[in-house]
């Protein structure tokens, strides 16, 4: 990672359904960069860093924050909650964390109301069992609003007059959906408004034109680390749609969420688990219901940083991780929680999906085909080692070498870091 070329720009994306141990990579990576941008998602996402067995779950700030002398940057793709991230700055003092000028917020990022949390779950609890199992943050109705032209910007908190006239108009019509489609109570826009301007006063300090930001650092030759949220396989256009997030999560979305044109990411690196998580609801041909997936939960603590939901375990997917690959231009790999898999004695890969009678290692780009697939797996003898402790590359165990090099095979791309446990130290670098 120490050889990655200098004024790299880099991108970090998550090569699954999210929950990678992203996190933890980026707080790792920070060291080597100037300005940690988010591009997308909003508070669904939660990011874990642990540093001396100090635990830090971040929704809305970048995970660079944790490292003094960085710039942590919330692009205008990303919907932000205010509360939350008034919340999150707020949790961040008390443990002596430095939130102030480190900290940019876009003014074009539009805003996460009330209303759009109340939509989530209504809309939710009225698909039944077809749910998508969303963190219930908000977060599709804000996109929504913000395509349909609906949505109310960061800049526009600073102009009351217009602010008030603009949320009455905005409310009004969702208003009648809430009253007259799902028969609830109408939100008082007087109780936003006056909510909403209260916050206004107190995120004012880091609201800025991050286009401007950027463009400065990156004519400053500052280095600039992209953080994606969620995975590859919640992408609005490449994930198991509908059963998405609502965002562009891949290195695509790095350009359209931040205003840095697509010639300034250099590099993009996806994280991808030792084995597969979903959380909510939608296709997993590899899942396991049976009780290793709930070992593997266990030792893995896998229950959402976000909803505390469990997540749902399987193999790794080496078909939906290519497609990922090939869909964000992944130049190398981190590959974690390597020390979940210790004590398997046979570990499986996933490595094509038979439809009908037909194999393909090319994910579907249909969801009744996905849906309906069988996994396809190869089977490799475990290493039954504690890993936890590796640091170096000449010590990891053989069939631990033999598991990562067989991805790399399968995958066509280089692992460059391997992670070891939640702690920021759990690492071995690779190159
Ligand atoms: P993110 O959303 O991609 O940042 O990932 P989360 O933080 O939601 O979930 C990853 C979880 O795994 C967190 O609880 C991390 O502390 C933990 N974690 C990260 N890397 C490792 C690892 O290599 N081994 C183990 N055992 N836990 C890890
Ligand atoms: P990080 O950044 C895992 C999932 C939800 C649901 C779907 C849509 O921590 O990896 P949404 O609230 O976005 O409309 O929910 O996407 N989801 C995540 N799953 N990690 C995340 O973020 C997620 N963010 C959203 O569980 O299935
Ligand atoms: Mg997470």
């Amino acid at each position: 990672m120490e050889n990655a070329p200098v004024g790299s720009n880099t991108c970090i994306v998550g090569l699954q359904w999210g929950d990678e141990g992203k996190g933890k990579i980026i707080d790792i990576l920070t060291e080597l960069f100037d300005v940690i941008v988010r591009y997308q998602g909003g508070s669904n996402a939660g990011h874990t860093v642990v540093v001396n067995n100090e635990k830090f779950v971040l929704h809305l700030i970048p995970s660079g924050i944790l490292r003094k002398n960085k710039h942590c940057v919330i692009g205008n793709g990303v919907v932000l909650d205010p509360r939350q991230l008034l919340e999150e700055i707020a949790e961040l003092r008390s443990k002596n964390i430095e939130v102030g000028s480190n900290l940019r917020v876009s003014e074009l990022a539009h805003l996460v109301f009330p209303y759009h949390k109340k939509l989530d779950e209504l809309s939710e609890s009225e698909k039944g069992s077809d749910k998508i199992g969303t963190t219930k943050r908000g977060i599709g109705p804000c996109y929504a609003d913000k395509m349909a032209r609906n949505g109310i910007r960061v800049s526009e908190l600073f102009h009351p007059e217009y602010f008030k006239e603009r949320l009455k108009k905005v409310l009004e019509e969702k208003n009648k959906v809430f009253v007259r489609l799902f028969n609830t109570d109408a939100l008082s826009w007087k109780d936003i408004y006056e909510e909403y301007s209260e916050y206004a006063e107190q995120i004012r300090p880091f609201v800025c034109n991050t286009i401007a930001f950027m463009d400065d650092a990156i004519k400053a030759k500052k280095r600039i680390l992209f953080e994606g949220a969620q995975g590859s396989m919640l992408d609005v256009d490449f994930g198991t749609y509908p059963y998405v997030t609502s965002s562009s999560v891949i290195a695509g979305g790095a350009a359209t969420g931040t205003g840095v044109a697509p010639r300034q990411i250099h590099r993009t690196l996806g994280v991808v688990k030792s084995y597969t998580t979903r959380v909510g609801s939608g296709p997993f041909p590899s899942e396991l219901t049976d009780e290793l997936g709930e070992y593997l939960r266990k030792k893995g603590g896998e229950y959402g940083a976000t909803t505390g939901r469990p997540r749902r375990c399987g193999w790794f997917d080496a078909v939906a991780v290519r497609h990922a690959i090939t869909i964000s231009g992944v130049d190398g790999a981190i590959l974690t929680k390597l020390d979940v898999l210790d004590e398997q004695k046979t570990i499986k890969v996933c490595v094509g999906y038979k439809i009908g009678n037909k194999i393909t290692e090319r994910f579907p780009t249909d969801l009744v085909a996905i849906s309906e697939c069988q996994p396809v797996y190869k089977e490799l003898p475990g290493w039954q080692k504690d890993t936890s402790q590796l640091r170096e590359i000449r010590d990891i165990p053989s069939l631990a070498r033999n598991y990562i090099k067989t991805l790399e095979e399968i995958l066509d791309v280089r692992i460059e870091m391997l992670s070891v446990g939640p702690d920021r130290n759990q690492v071995v670098n690779l190159v």
